[in-house]
């Protein structure tokens, strides 16, 4: 349903709201239907006994002087005046049927043969105008003699209004019951509203903070279960950094005593292609311990990116790479010179190993610098965008082609740019191909700036 709030803290006040409206109302309407009830009794019980009374008094009154005696009677609720002529009787309906009875009895006996008739009517005032709210009048027709009638007119007064006390209660109650219901919603709402927060944070491979453990026990244990398990997890991340880095360094020595026992190889041919062997190794040794160090003992300093950039293209270009630096006004930056720059190059030779030719360009959003890094060659589908940072991922198709990589390239991407507080996105290039655009904030904030003394 469209107007059903989807937030827990509107449903909890809406639901509270109604609810105590509807008590109330139900409280209100037996109580006071049930004083109407009394009084209705005994207002009635009074009015047929003055009508009766009255009567009787005009029966034992000479005639002359009932006129003067029924203007002395009348009221502001009693209106009495005699009519003479033949006794007629109007159809009645039930209710006023039965008043009617209830008079007769209250008449003296020898009347019991003559009509007595009731009758409800909207009371008009003498202009001919109702009264608001309008004021009913009940007009009783008894016997005094034969022929002779007193017409005694009840003006009852309208119900007293809906009484103010109890709307006032109603509406304070309605009051801090959606109060109440709002606090209670912001305890499990908020907490509850971090924990999504956070987890969308881990689902885009980001490090997910701790949340907040508070609120009431069922919304408390679900923080604590999450914290539990971003902590396993960035354990498990932990460990696998450190068995990279063991392995890595651990193989650098073996390499070193195979390249000096090399010299001992006669075969020159052997020997050369061992050695070429040797280096793609310890090329892949260097690539893993730089994947798992991330930011490796660097320490910040001033630098200008787009010289940076351009540079790197520069040094692409003099390889006779397909590489176009779109060029950029001068960007000052602090940050690890060299770790940006590994990084920028990862992104260039990925454009051209996977993608024919690479475009790069420098933006400025809000904050930050924009590497842009474009391809026109098949991109990345949408759902390998977050599986390629992973160590040593390398797409289908890559992995039969030339190319030979290892899977580490944009692992290092991702590890520099958070570890300068920027991120790396990889996305459609319009008009086809790779877009990768490495941001890296003008400021970092302190929590990244991970420098070595
Ligand atoms: N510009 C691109 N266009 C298409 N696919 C790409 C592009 N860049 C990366 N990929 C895919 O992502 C995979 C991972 O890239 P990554 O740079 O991490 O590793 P690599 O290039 O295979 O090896 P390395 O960079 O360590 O030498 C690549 O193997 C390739 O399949
Ligand atoms: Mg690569």
């Amino acid at each position: 349903m469209k107007l059903w709030p989807r937030t827990l803290g509107v449903q909890l006040i809406v639901v509270t709201a109604v609810a105590v409206f509807l008590s109330n109302a139900v409280v209100a309407m037996w109580f006071e239907l049930g004083n109407e009830r009394l009084s209705e009794n005994e207002l009635t019980e009074r009015m047929l006994d003055r009508a009766a009374s009255v009567t009787t008094l005009m029966s034992s009154i000479p005639p002359k002087a009932r006129a003067t005696a029924t203007e002395a009677l009348g009221g502001r609720l009693w209106l009495f005046r005699i009519k003479t002529g033949k006794d007629a009787v109007l159809p009645m309906t039930p209710e006023e049927a039965a008043l009617a009875a209830r008079l007769k009895a209250m008449l003296p006996a020898k009347h019991a043969k003559l009509p007595v008739s009731v009758h409800f009517r909207e009371w008009k005032d003498d202009d001919g105008r109702s009264r608001s709210p309008a004021a009913t009048a009940i007009e009783m027709t008894l016997p005094v003699v034969r022929n002779t009638q007193l017409v005694a007119t009840f003006i009852r007064p309208p119900g007293p209004p809906w009484p103010a006390e109890i709307v006032i209660a109603a509406v304070v109650a309605i009051i801090v019951a959606s109060a109440a219901g709002a606090y209670i919603a912001r305890r499990v709402a908020r907490p509850l509203s971090k924990l999504a927060d956070a987890a969308s944070l881990a689902a885009r491979g980001e490090t997910a903070p701790h949340v907040p453990e508070v609120g009431p026990d069922d919304v408390r244990n679900a923080a604590r279960a999450f914290n539990a398990m971003t902590d396993q997890v960035s354990r498990t991340l932990d460990s696998q950094r450190q068995l990279l880095s063991a392995v890595g360094h651990d193989l650098r020595t073996p390499i070193t005593a195979m390249r000096i026992n090399l010299e001992f190889v006669d075969d020159t041919e052997l020997r050369d292609g061992l050695l070429k062997n040797l280096d793609e190794l310890q090329e892949l040794t260097e690539a893993v311990l730089s994947a798992a160090r991330g930011a490796g003992g660097e320490s910040s300093r001033q630098i200008d990116l787009s010289s940076l950039v351009e540079s790197i293209c520069a040094d692409l270009d003099d390889l006779g790479e397909p590489v176009v630096w779109n060029g950029h006004a001068p960007a000052p930056l602090h940050c690890r010179a060299n770790e940006v720059r590994r990084a920028v190059r990862n992104l260039i030779e990925n454009a051209v190993a996977y993608g024919k030719k690479a475009e790069v360009s420098i933006q400025e959003v809000h904050g930050a610098y924009e590497i842009v890094v474009d391809d026109e060659g098949p991109g990345i589908p949408p759902e390998d965008r977050t599986r390629v940072f992973e160590p040593f991922v390398r797409l289908e198709g890559s992995r039969n082609e030339e190319t030979g990589g290892t899977g580490l390239g944009l692992t290092q991407v991702k590890t520099i740019a958070e570890g300068h507080g920027g991120k790396v996105l990889l996305e459609d290039r319009p008009g086809g191909g790779l877009r990768a655009r490495l941001s890296l904030p003008r400021q970092p904030a302190q929590r990244f700036a991970k420098e070595t003394p």
